[in-house]
Order: C-alpha cells, then sequence, then structure tokens
C-alpha cells in the first residue's frame, strides 16, 4: 500500500468512526430527552458517557448554588447512594467554579486532585476528563450558567486525547438540554405536589368537626408529605402565655415538653411576625437550639424548620418540622416558602373555626333563652309530681305503698335529671337539638298549615291524619325540618298530581311518623347507602345532604328512620320517636 492509500484508509476509518459516535450521540440525545425522572437521568447518562468515551468510570454533578456545593448519585450494589463536593474544592470542584476543561493524564502529578475518595474506596484514578456543563445559550454572547459538571476517569488505553475532548463537548451539550428539562419536570412535579398538599389541607380544614382532630391529621399529613422525619404543632388555646397543646408526628408523646412552652423559649422567640420561619441546617452550631425545647423532643435533629401561625391578633401556634428524609436532612428555600403558606393556611383554619365555634355558642344560648319559658314549663310536671308523692307519703302508714311512692320518685327525678342533662348538651354542643314537649297533633298540624297551600298550588295534593293524643318530647324545628327535607324529596320524585302524605299514629309504645310519595321510587343502587352524606341520584344540584342530616337529627332525638319504596309506585319513610 503506497502513503497516499494509507493516508486514504487512515481517514476511512477516521470517518467510520466519527459516524459511529454521532449516532451514539444521536441515540444518547432521544434516549435522554425521554427520561424524566432525574436519579434515573443522572445514572443513564453516567453509563452511557463512560460507554462512549472508553472510560472506567464517569460521574455527573448537579450545581447546588445555594448550598455551594455539587451532588451526584452513584449506583452502589443495588442501593443508589448521593455523593456531594463543596464548589471549589477537588478537580470537578474547580472545574465547577471556574468553567475550565481539565484534561489530566496522571492525576497524582496533579495538585488539585484530592486522593481522598481513592484512598476510602481503594480505587486508583489515572487520567481524568473534566468539563462544565453549561445551560443551553441562549444567544451566541452569552455563556450558559454551569448547571452541571461531568467527569470522566481512566480512559482505558491511556490518557484522554483532543478528540476524547470534542467527543465529551458534543455530550456535555446533549446533556445539558436533558438536564434542564428533567430540572423543569422535578420542580413541576414539586409545584404540584405543593398545590396537592395545600388542597389536601384546606378540604380537611373545610370538613373537620373540630380542633383537636383537625390538628392531629394534619401535623401528620404534613410531616410525611414535606418529608420530614417528625413534626410538632403547638398550639395556644387560652389566650395565655403558654402554647400548651401539642400534636405530634412520629414524635414519643413521653418527650413532649407538656405544658411549658412560652413564646419566650430560645427558638420560638426568633419567630416574629416580621420574619416568621426559622430555618436551621447545622443545630450543632445553633445556640438558640440548645436552649431550647426542641433539643430534647428525644430525636437527634441536625436540621429544623419553625414557623409561626399567624392570625390577626398575633401568634396563636408553631409549625416545627425535623430532617428532611432526604438531601441529607437539609431544608431549602422552597421549603421554607411552602411551609410559610401552610402555616398561614391553618392559622386561617383555627381561627375561623374558632369563630363559627363562638357563633355557634352564643346561637345555642340564644335558644335556651328563648325555650326557657318551655323548659320551666317542662320541668315542673315532674317536680309537681315529685311533691304530690313526698305529700303523700310522709302521711303512709304502708311500708309497701311508700315502696311504691319512692319508686314513682325516682322515675320523676330521672326525667327531671334527663331534661337537664339534655339543656345542658345542648348548650355545650355536644348535641345540636333542645328538646321539649310537644304534642303530636300539634306537630302535624303546624306542619301542615304551613305547607299544604303551597304543596297544593305546584300541583300535588297534600293530606295529613293524625289518630293519637300522645305528647312526644322533641326539638320541633329540627323535627319540622327532617319532615321538610323528606317532603322536598318526595315532591322531586313525583309528577304533578301525586299525593304527599304525612301521618302520625301510636305503634307499640312508640309514635309513628310517616310520610308517603306517589313518586317513582328510590332508585335500586343508591338504597344500601341513602342516608350517607353526599349521596344523590338524579337531579342537578342535589347535594345528598338531606336525608343524611334527617338520619343525623333522629338519632339525636334517639329515634330511628325506615324506608320503604317500590319502583314507580311511591316510598314512605317512617320515623319512630319514644312516646312520653
Ligand atoms: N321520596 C323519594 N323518592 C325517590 N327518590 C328519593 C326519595 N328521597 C330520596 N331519594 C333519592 O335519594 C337521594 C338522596 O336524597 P337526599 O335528600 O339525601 O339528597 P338530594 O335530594 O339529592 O340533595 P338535596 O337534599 O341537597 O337537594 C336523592 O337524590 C334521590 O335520588
Ligand atoms: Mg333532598
Amino acid at each position: 500500500m503506497s502513503d497516499l492509500e494509507k493516508q486514504i484508509a487512515d481517514l476511512k476509518a477516521r470517518l467510520e468512526r466519527k459516524e459511529l459516535e454521532m449516532q451514539s450521540i444521536q441515540q444518547i440525545g432521544m434516549t435522554l430527552s425521554s427520561v424524566l425522572n432525574r436519579d434515573k437521568l443522572l445514572i443513564l447518562i453516567m453509563d452511557e458517557v463512560t460507554r462512549l468515551m472508553h472510560a472506567e468510570r464517569s460521574t455527573l454533578f448537579i450545581v447546588d448554588n445555594e448550598k455551594g456545593e455539587l451532588w451526584s448519585k452513584i449506583a452502589q450494589k443495588a442501593e443508589i447512594k448521593e455523593i456531594h463536593l463543596k464548589i471549589g474544592v477537588g478537580i470537578a470542584g474547580h472545574v465547577a467554579a471556574t468553567g475550565e476543561v481539565i484534561n489530566i493524564p496522571d492525576a497524582y502529578n496533579d495538585d488539585r486532585f484530592d486522593p481522598t475518595t481513592d484512598k476510602k474506596t481503594g480505587y486508583r484514578t489515572r487520567s481524568i476528563l473534566c468539563m462544565p456543563i453549561r445551560e443551553p445559550r441562549k444567544s451566541d454572547e452569552e455563556k450558559g450558567e454551569i448547571i452541571g459538571v461531568l467527569q470522566v476517569l481512566n480512559k482505558v488505553d491511556g490518557a484522554f486525547g483532543k478528540e476524547d475532548e470534542e467527543l465529551l463537548k458534543s455530550l456535555a451539550s446533549q446533556i445539558s438540554i436533558s438536564l434542564v428539562n428533567s430540572h423543569l419536570y422535578t420542580r413541576l412535579e414539586g409545584k404540584l405536589n405543593e398545590l396537592d398538599l395545600l388542597f389536601n389541607i384546606e378540604s380537611k380544614i373545610n370538613t373537620a368537626a373540630e380542633v383537636d382532630e383537625l390538628l392531629s391529621e394534619l401535623i401528620k399529613l404534613i410531616t410525611t408529605s414535606m418529608k420530614s422525619t417528625a413534626g410538632l404543632l403547638l398550639l395556644n388555646e387560652n389566650d395565655d402565655a403558654f402554647f400548651s397543646k401539642m400534636y405530634s408526628h412520629a414524635l414519643n408523646a413521653e418527650n413532649l415538653p407538656g405544658s411549658g412552652v412560652t413564646a419566650e423559649d430560645s427558638i420560638l422567640a426568633k419567630v416574629t411576625s416580621d420574619s416568621p420561619v426559622y430555618v436551621c441546617n447545622d443545630t450543632s452550631q445553633d445556640k438558640n437550639y440548645k436552649r431550647s425545647f426542641i433539643s430534647e423532643l428525644g430525636i437527634e435533629t441536625g436540621h429544623f424548620i419553625c414557623t409561626a401561625l399567624k392570625t390577626g391578633s398575633g401568634i396563636i401556634g408553631y409549625l416545627i418540622l425535623m430532617d428532611k428524609t432526604e438531601h441529607h436532612g437539609y431544608f431549602s428555600q422552597s421549603d421554607e416558602k411552602m411551609v410559610e403558606s401552610i402555616a398561614s393556611q391553618i392559622a386561617r383554619g383555627i381561627q375561623n373555626m374558632r369563630l363559627l365555634e363562638e357563633k355557634m355558642k352564643a346561637d345555642r344560648l340564644a335558644t335556651i333563652g328563648n325555650m326557657m319559658s318551655t323548659i320551666v314549663h317542662d320541668l315542673r310536671t315532674p317536680m309537681n309530681n315529685i311533691y304530690g308523692f313526698v305529700d303523700l307519703m310522709s302521711e303512709e302508714e304502708s311500708e309497701e305503698t311508700r315502696q311504691e311512692y319512692a319508686g314513682i320518685i325516682n322515675e320523676q327525678i330521672k326525667i327531671l335529671t334527663n331534661m337537664t342533662t339534655d339543656v345542658l348538651d345542648f348548650a355545650k354542643g355536644k348535641t345540636t337539638i333542645l328538646p321539649a314537649k310537644y304534642p303530636v297533633n300539634k306537630l302535624v298540624d303546624e306542619f301542615t298549615r304551613f305547607f299544604k297551600d303551597d304543596v297544593e298550588r305546584k300541583g300535588y295534593k297534600f293530606e295529613s291524619e293524625v289518630n293519637t293524643a300522645s305528647m312526644i318530647y322533641v326539638d320541633r324545628d329540627k323535627v319540622s325540618r327532617v319532615f321538610m327535607n323528606i317532603m322536598k324529596n318526595a315532591l322531586e320524585a313525583m309528577e304533578p298530581g301525586g299525593t304527599f302524605k304525612l301521618a302520625a299514629e301510636e305503634e307499640n309504645g312508640e309514635i309513628v311518623f310517616s310520610l308517603a310519595d306517589t313518586g317513582s321510587g328510590i332508585p335500586p343502587e343508591i338504597q344500601d347507602k341513602l342516608f350517607d352524606s353526599f349521596v344523590t341520584s338524579g337531579k342537578e344540584g342535589g347535594t345528598g345532604l338531606g336525608l343524611a342530616i334527617v338520619k343525623k337529627v333522629v338519632e339525636e332525638h334517639k329515634g330511628r328512620i325506615e324506608v320503604h319504596s317500590k319502583p314507580g309506585k311511591g316510598t314512605t319513610f317512617k320515623i319512630y320517636f319514644p312516646k312520653l
């Protein structure tokens, strides 16, 4: 072969190799752009780079300017481990700081090389090629910011040459695009998770019945959703100096400080209305931490975040999260913002619940006031009975009859006690009903008087019938509401011309109200859960709360409810109350 032929063959071979490389780079580009999960992406990039560069090992570091460090993940046996380096330290750190490309044929002859990792792992580094990965350029003049560092170790046959540098550069620009994509994706995913959490908190607040239960649930939700090791919520209940209510997740209840925490605590004092978040990412350097109750919570906290629950009238509590389960426990700026939003959401929720509770208390007291004459009137009957029988007793000779009277008096005292308990329960908000003695016929008549005309005007028939003169012990307004809800459904289930009938009679010592319609019947698919909240069928704008309220009120009266329904024929609801 002539020299010229040799040169041509050589060129051809190089051309073929270049083409192969180009194909591989394209291939990598395609694969990378389809992987959005950052951990997977990192590992995939490192594998591909090692293969293409004929090297032994490569590492892709991500630059975290907030913490001033580089981090990466390495696959070790079945585990994925995170590694961290300071920007400016070691070869990769130097590249991150300066943006230089470093190509070293023999690491141990270069001052910038730090052999610590080799010593730890037993690996022997020889050649290193390390270059920055920059953000894709927006224009030709502008150099993109350094977002990563790609480091390739030990070329299999000798040191890295100029061609290797060129190849790695092409790879770096492909990688840069996928990193930016995956970064955007991760941020988007994070934002979605944050929105999800805020939404979940909001719906818990909206459906909660009481603050205690709400906060116990919330601290669990927040701790786990914020990927923290433990969480604590402190609340001030009584407008005194103490934050004595505590709700925790993953903390040993025995380690909680009880009622002794005040805003004077060395950490809590740092959290003010003006600077509502205190973040500590190294408790060993934090003097306040050592004096704070947080250090005694029974977990070795290296990092924590503490924020105030602020309302218009001041700080009503604190939310504290400890050690993230990822990123070495470190709380980031976005965690800070998130925790602040959560805290203000909770504070608002608690305040609203407290206001609502106060209003309900006032309403209940007003109701008691209005009903005072009825209550006193109801109390009078058993009292008179007691007087009467005490009188009789004092004159009664026969021991047996006296025993009988004593029995009657006991019964009457029981009735009295029950009545006062009912009033107290209502005042305390334990029940929503305030019962009083009421004639059955009056209940039916009043309801009829109120609704008959209206219903008939709409084209339905309204019938009512009472076959008893008995009394029952009910909250009249609440029972009318029960009738109303059932009647509303009945009318909705009938065509005009249909009949609604309200009747009351005595049956085995009980009073039975029956409310019947000649409508379509209950749809079979909801029969079993008819009285559950939010069960609705076949209506626009139905909340499905009507019958749930009915059932609650009936049960608070210690009554029960039955439903009998035939498709196409009609439905009858039967409500049983104890007779007086
Ligand atoms: N008398 C009835 N005849 C036929 N179906 C009924 C009758 N009563 C209730 N239902 C069915 O039970 C469902 C639940 O009733 P419920 O009163 O709890 O809620 P809703 O009527 O859908 O909503 P809302 O009461 O808020 O208007 C109704 O949607 C309806 O399908
Ligand atoms: Mg209804």
